[in-house]
């Protein structure tokens, strides 16, 4: 008989082969997508993504309520999406990001330099998995990188440690429906029709295959809040977006 409370997520463990082999997958991924990233971003999703940050960015609103000022991390952030994003509407948040390709932050940088120059705004190579800073940060942003990392646990425990007491932790990622027949249409797509659309773009030959094993593999937001909970977030709420293809989850570190 199966069990009506579902086992906890577990991790591979930092030195695992499967940490190691999904880190060197992602740098070479990433290494070879960089340049072309947002692009690809735009044309294989329709640019539905900008609206999904426009959620991420309305949670950091309700945060920065009567506060005057907040320091912000995005994990995983890639070419700077997350980050540019919060600059444009927040003068009132410093920004720091850190992703783990190399490729991805130099064009983070570089945009910084085009578009934000008048921003204090810090990028480094880092990973998620290995813990960084000590109650540093008010706000944690990861997009479209938490289905990417092999130990959940380890990621969300270094976020924990990472945000001050009474800090917001915000998870948006790609996800599947939960529920038939959308589920079965979303991964007839992602499995037969974006490796089409993927090969006219040019697409790095693995990405397509990684993309849909990933949302796969992705846990069911149920499954994430209670990670969340489990390494001391409370407050979690999970959203759907458009038809359960998105989620987006967030948790409160306690304060004092
Ligand atoms: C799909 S991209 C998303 C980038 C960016 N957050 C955005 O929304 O455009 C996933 C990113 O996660 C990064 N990544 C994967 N595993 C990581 C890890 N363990 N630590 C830090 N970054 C990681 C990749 O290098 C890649 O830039």
């Amino acid at each position: 008989m199966s069990s009506l409370v579902a086992a906890p997520l577990k991790d591979p463990g930092l030195d695992s082969k499967e940490a190691r082999q999904r880190k060197k997958y992602m740098v070479e991924l990433f290494g070879y997508q960089a340049r072309n990233y947002d692009l690809h971003d735009d044309l294989i999703g329709l640019g539905v993504h900008r609206r999904w940050v426009l959620d991420m960015v309305r949670v950091i609103k309700g945060f920065m309520q009567g506060r005057a000022s907040a320091r912000m991390l995005d994990l995983a952030c890639g070419t700077g999406f997350v980050a540019f994003n919060v600059a444009r509407q927040f003068a009132n948040i410093d920004i720091d990001g850190f992703d783990i390709s190399q490729e991805m932050v130099a064009i983070a940088r570089e945009r910084h330099q085009k578009v934000f120059r008048g921003r204090k705004i810090n990028f480094w190579v880092g990973d998620a998995e290995v813990a960084y800073r000590e109650k540093m940060y008010d706000i944690i942003t990861t997009c479209f990188a938490f289905r990417n990392f092999a130990n959940k646990n380890l990621a969300t425990e270094n976020v924990f440690r990472a945000l001050k007491p009474g800090g917001v932790f915000i998870i948006q990622d790609l996800t599947k429906p939960e529920h038939q027949p959308l589920k079965g249409f979303y991964l007839f797509y992602m499995k037969y029709i974006l490796p089409i659309i993927a090969r006219v773009l040019g697409t790095e030959r693995r990405a397509p295959r990684y993309l849909y094993n990933s949302v796969q593999l992705m846990p069911k937001n149920a499954e994430i809040k209670r990670l969340l909970e489990s390494s001391g977030f409370t407050g979690v709420s999970c959203k759907s977006q458009t038809l359960g293809i998105a989620c987006l989850i967030v948790g409160y570190k306690p304060e004092g």
